[in-house]
């Protein structure tokens, strides 16, 4: 039996199945998150972190959409102004050598 989940991005609710990422759910609900690393011919391994979302009631903390697993009543945010200063703050850093191997 498939479960579907409820969630909503940038307030656009959309519905999708069990095992779904909140960049899936971004696509269906037509919110474009920009992604690099991700294929969806591969294992999602997050690692550019390019597609990093919020989520409402978790303000602060950024996760990488097309790794992190939609749930039921997710709010998800994409482009707020502490997103993107977080989010600027972080590409900002540079990537230790250890990433890179
Ligand atoms: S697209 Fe690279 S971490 Fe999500």
């Amino acid at each position: 039996m498939t479960q579907i989940m409820t969630l909503t991005i940038d307030g656009i609710e959309v519905t999708v199945s069990r095992g779904a990422t909140i960049l899936d759910a971004a696509e269906k609900a037509g919110v474009k998150i920009p992604s690099l690393c991700h294929d969806k011919r591969l294992t999602p391994f997050g690692s550019c972190r390019l597609c990093m979302v919020e989520l409402k009631g978790r303000e602060g903390k950024l996760i990488p959409a097309c790794f992190s697993p939609a749930r039921n009543g997710m709010e998800v945010i994409t482009a707020s102004a502490g997103t993107f200063l977080r989010f600027e703050a972080m590409r900002r850093k540079p990537i230790p050598w250890s990433s890179w191997r």
